[in-house]
Order: structure tokens, then C-alpha cells, then sequence
């Protein structure tokens, strides 16, 4: 493991995180190399001669240090946004690397994609289809086109992180699909790939995943049926990770899952969680401690504005000293706040820690939605990140100053 102690200390790899704090400060995000990279490798050989295709989800973390280390393992990339699509290409990705998602895709974002040339688009609605062809007709272009269809399965997580219900946003009702399969295959300027979904994340059973490929593989037979080919199959990404005791599929048991696709298709995959999350820690001191009849409060350096999923999903981090707590250290169980002015800014909440002021301690598994959902509210500066290679240490991106806070705005005359 990345993250593990030697002779009390919590270590990144050769390094000691309380090295990294005294050097870059807290909060600071820490990232290992060799846990990414041993990450996207499992998924890889999993695989192993099977055609399949990784792309990265970059909205679970974007830093271009991270990106162009899976670029160069060979990992395609799922973006989102004309902004991931600009931060990919800048980390060194092709067009032809790219799968774009999103179930709003603006009239420049699609543009910008035809113009890069992505590999798929995978649209979300039948609106979504006609803007896309005409501007793939505008521009002489061929548009690569998944649709991404909701197979109305219920994947067992957090209601805010599922997606494959048929409450839910995202994807094409199954009933609707064909049609528009019909409808794309008939246009000039697009061209049928395949067909995405994605049904939620930190998923930790694999039977919600393997309904989805049965209907998956049902709507192919429909489609394919009509004459249209297709080439590949996109499961999406929602491979769960452990935060505190959950046990999520080792990576051969969900291929194996997907191995029920017929080998003429490609299989696709759009991982994020499971690439990076336990690839980061959010460092953190704290600052106070507390006491109120009620609690024990620690009052740290780091808030909803460094990690905001306890306070969006009350999700669970682990707490780590990272150091041994000493004589000072007062053992208590710990609500651990940060100094944003909302209730719901918490990082953790009860943890039996012995505890003094000046502690640093590490939020475990934060290398995917940590950073990328960081805010500047209450005007705070987010955090530098830093990235650690064997014994060297890379800040992949510095503290953010007042001037980047501030520096746009105007006073009006
Ligand atoms: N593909 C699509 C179309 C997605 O919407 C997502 C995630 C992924 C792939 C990657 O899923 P993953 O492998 O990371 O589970 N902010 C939330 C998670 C939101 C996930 C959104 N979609 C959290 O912090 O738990």
C-alpha cells in the first residue's frame, strides 16, 4: 500500500506525510504515483487480451500531473465538460482518446468535441441528437455516437450517486432506445459506435452491474437486428472503493461480469472513483480544540470547502495521525469541524482520537472528489496538491493566492 506507517510515522510511499505539511502546509492534497498507476493496471490486467478500453473519469480528479501519468500508461479519458476537454488535451490526450458524457451538452461544447475529434459522444436525449447533427453537418464532420440509455436498475448506493433509475436525469428510457438508433443510423453526418451507461457510483455489488450488461446486451441484439453494427459496449464507471469496512468486487470478478459481452464488441469503462481515491489524502492540522457539553470538538485547518463529501453525502473518511499523538495528545471522541460558517461543515464526526492542538492528521481516500469539488467559499484559497514519485515530491499545483481569489472582480466607477 501507498499510504502506510513505518516507526509510528504515516508514509506516502518513502515519504513521511508530516514532512509534506511542514514544507507545503495544510490543508494540502497528497497524492501517490504508484497507487494510481497500480489502479488503472488491475482494470488493464484484468482484461488482459479481452478488447476493452479504460477511460478515466476526469471529473473525479483533473489535475493534468495525474491525467498525462494515465495518458502515458495508455488510458482514454471520460470528460464532461468543455473544460475537461481542454484540460485533456492539455495533459497530452488525442481526440480519439475521448469518450464525452453529460446529459447537457452545450451547442460549444459539442462543437469543440467535433473539432477535436473525439472518439464518442454518448448522447442523452433525442434533442441532444438533432443539435449534434446538425452541427456535424454545419461542420462536415462525422459524429461518433454512443447513446447513453438508462437500464431502470437500481444500484444500491447513495441516492445523490445513482443514476440508472428511471427517476433519475441521465440516459435514454430502454423503450425509447431503438427509435433513436433507427433515427441516428439514417442521418449523414453520424455515425452509430455503441452503446453507454452508467448506473451510479461506489457501487459495491456486482449484481446491479450484471443485470445492466443483460440488458445491455439485449438492446444490442434489438439494434443490431434492425442492420445497425455496433462496436462497443460502455458500462461506465462505479467501481466502489473502501473507505471504512465496505467490500467492493476485486477488478477479475467485474470482468468477468462484463466478460458475458460477446467478444465482437469492444468492452468500454469509464472508472474514476476506483483509479484515484485511494490514491490521495487531504492533509490537515488542527487548530483548536473545543469542549462544549455536548462535544469535543476538533477545529481544523481543512473544511467543506477542502473535502465537501461528508457534508454533501455524509460520507465517511478515515482519520489518521501523522504522528505517534504523544504526552499532550487528549484521547476523546472527536467531531472534527472546519472553520466554514455552516453546521454542515464537517469532516468527521465521532472518531475515538487522542488529539492536542497542532495535531496534523490525514482524510484518507481523497484523491477522487476531493479536489475537483473544492470551493473558494468564505473566500479560502484551495490547497495546493502534491504528488509523490518513490522518494521525490512534486507540487503538481501551489496554494492558490489572495490575487487568484479576487484579482478578476471590479469595483464598479
Ligand atoms: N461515467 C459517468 C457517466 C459518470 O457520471 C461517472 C460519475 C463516472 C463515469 C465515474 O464514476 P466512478 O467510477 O467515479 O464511480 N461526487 C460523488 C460522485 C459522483 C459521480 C458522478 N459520476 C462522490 O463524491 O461520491
Amino acid at each position: 500500500m501507498a499510504f502506510h506507517r513505518a516507526h509510528g510515522r504515516l508514509m506516502v510511499e518513502g515519504v513521511p506525510l508530516s514532512d509534506i505539511a511542514e514544507q507545503f502546509g495544510t490543508p494540502a492534497y497528497v497524492y501517490s504515483r504508484a497507487q494510481l498507476e497500480a489502479n488503472w493496471k488491475a482494470y488493464n490486467t484484468a482484461f488482459g487480451t479481452r478488447a476493452h478500453r479504460i477511460h478515466y473519469a476526469v471529473k473525479a480528479n483533473g489535475n493534468l500531473a495525474l491525467l498525462n501519468l494515465l495518458k502515458r500508461l495508455g488510458s482514454g479519458f471520460d470528460i464532461v465538460s468543455g473544460g475537461e476537454l481542454a484540460r485533456v488535451l492539455a495533459a497530452g490526450a488525442t481526440g480519439a482518446d475521448l469518450v464525452f458524457s453529460g446529459v447537457g451538452k452545450s451547442r460549444t461544447e459539442l462543437r469543440d468535441a467535433l473539432l477535436a475529434g473525439v472518439g464518442c459522444i454518448n448522447v442523452e436525449s433525442a434533442p441532444e441528437l438533432n443539435r449534434l447533427a446538425g452541427l456535424a453537418a454545419e461542420l462536415g464532420i462525422e459524429a461518433p455516437v454512443a447513446f447513453r440509455i438508462n437500464p431502470d436498475v437500481d444500484p444500491g448506493t447513495h441516492p445523490y450517486i445513482s443514476t440508472g433509475l428511471e427517476q433519475n436525469k441521465f440516459g435514454i428510457p430502454m423503450r425509447e432506445a431503438p427509435a433513436l438508433y433507427r433515427e441516428a443510423a439514417a442521418l449523414p453526418f453520424i455515425r452509430v459506435k455503441g452503446i453507454a451507461c452508467h448506473i451510479g457510483s461506489q457501487l459495491t455489488d456486482l449484481s446491479p452491474i450484471a443485470d445492466t450488461v443483460a440488458r445491455v446486451l439485449a438492446l444490442a441484439s434489438e439494434i443490431e437486428a434492425m442492420g445497425i453494427a455496433l462496436e462497443h459496449l460502455d458500462l461506465g464507471g462505479g467501481l466502489g472503493i473502501r473507505y471504512k469496512d465496505e467490500q467492493p468486487p476485486a477488478h477479475a470478478d467485474y470482468v468477468r461480469v462484463l466478460s458475458a459481452i460477446p467478444d465482437r464488441y469492444e468492452i468500454h469503462i469509464e472508472p474514476g472513483r476506483s483509479i484515484v481515491g485511494d490514491a490521495g489524502v487531504l492533509l490537515t492540522t488542527v487548530e483548536y480544540l473545543k469542549q462544549t457539553p455536548a462535544r469535543h470538538f476538533a477545529i481544523c485547518d481543512a473544511a467543506m470547502t477542502e473535502l465537501i463529501r461528508p457534508a454533501l453525502y455524509e460520507a465517511w473518511h478515515g482519520v489518521e495521525l501523522l504522528e505517534a499523538p504523544g504526552e499532550s495528545g487528549v484521547a476523546a471522541t472527536y467531531d472534527l469541524v472546519g472553520p466554514v460558517c455552516e453546521s454542515a461543515d464537517f469532516l468527521a464526526h465521532e472518531r475515538e482520537l487522542s488529539l492536542s492542538a497542532g495535531a496534523r492528521l490525514a482524510l484518507m481516500n481523497a484523491g477522487a472528489y476531493g479536489f475537483v469539488m473544492a470551493s473558494n467559499y468564505n473566500t479560502r484559497p484551495r490547497p495546493p496538491e502534491i504528488l509523490v514519485d518513490g522518494g521525490a515530491v512534486h507540487q503538481i499545483r501551489p496554494r492558490e493566492r489572495m490575487t487568484d481569489l479576487f484579482g478578476m472582480e471590479r469595483p464598479i466607477p
